[in-house]
């Protein structure tokens, strides 16, 4: 089956049902954000869930190693960040080199960030795209792994625009996401 999978997510989560609905071996889910839409996507999956509010810790370090203990203990051997909006520690990283792979909704090195639709729009780019990429200790600069451009439209709102990227992503992603298990 390949390596198992440990997602970390903050929003929605329509990212992580695109890697369910794909059967992949996701074991474990974890959030910065109680109540997070993935969460209640995880449950209902039946796959063990645990929050990591940063209020919780003494500091950014002691969370990112409690989350990444816990992870471990599940198996986990692929980290994949779908929609993760928190930058990932040392503590974290270093206990899955290589191993940390993210989905940016830009066609990255342009408009890294937590604002990267809105960047777009407002660069007024005819098109941007989807990235997914290795994490290192930057912020969305490690090395890419596959992209796929995505028009922008004059009339584009930042939502129309975001579907129409996150759609690319629920296909680019479980792709790759599947050739790492595997490798
Ligand atoms: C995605 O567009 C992802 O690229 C970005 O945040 C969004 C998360 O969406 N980092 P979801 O939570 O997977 O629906």
């Amino acid at each position: 089956m390949g390596k198992l999978i440990g997602v970390l997510a903050s929003g929605a989560g329509s990212n992580l049902q695109a890697l369910l609905d794909a059967r992949l071996p996701v074991v474990a889910v974890a959030s910065n954000v109680s109540g997070a839409g993935a969460l209640e996507r995880a449950a209902g999956a039946r796959i063990p869930t645990a929050v990591f509010r940063l209020e919780a810790y003494a500091d950014r370090d002691a969370r990112d190693a409690a989350m990444a203990d816990w992870l471990e203990a599940r198996g986990v051997r692929l980290v994949v960040c779908a929609g993760y909006m928190q930058l990932l520690r040392p503590a974290f990283l270093g206990r899955f080199p290589g191993a940390v792979v993210n989905v940016h909704p830009a066609l990255l090195p342009a408009f890294p960030g937590a604002h990267a639709v809105a960047d777009a729009l407002a660069a007024g780019v005819d098109e941007s795209g989807a990235t997914v990429h290795l994490v290192d200790y930057g912020v969305d600069t490690g090395p890419v792994l596959r992209q796929e451009r995505v028009p922008v439209h004059r009339d584009d709102t930042l939502e129309s625009l975001h579907a129409r990227i996150r759609q690319v992503e629920h296909r680019l992603l479980p792709s790759v996401v599947r050739e790492l298990i595997e490798a």
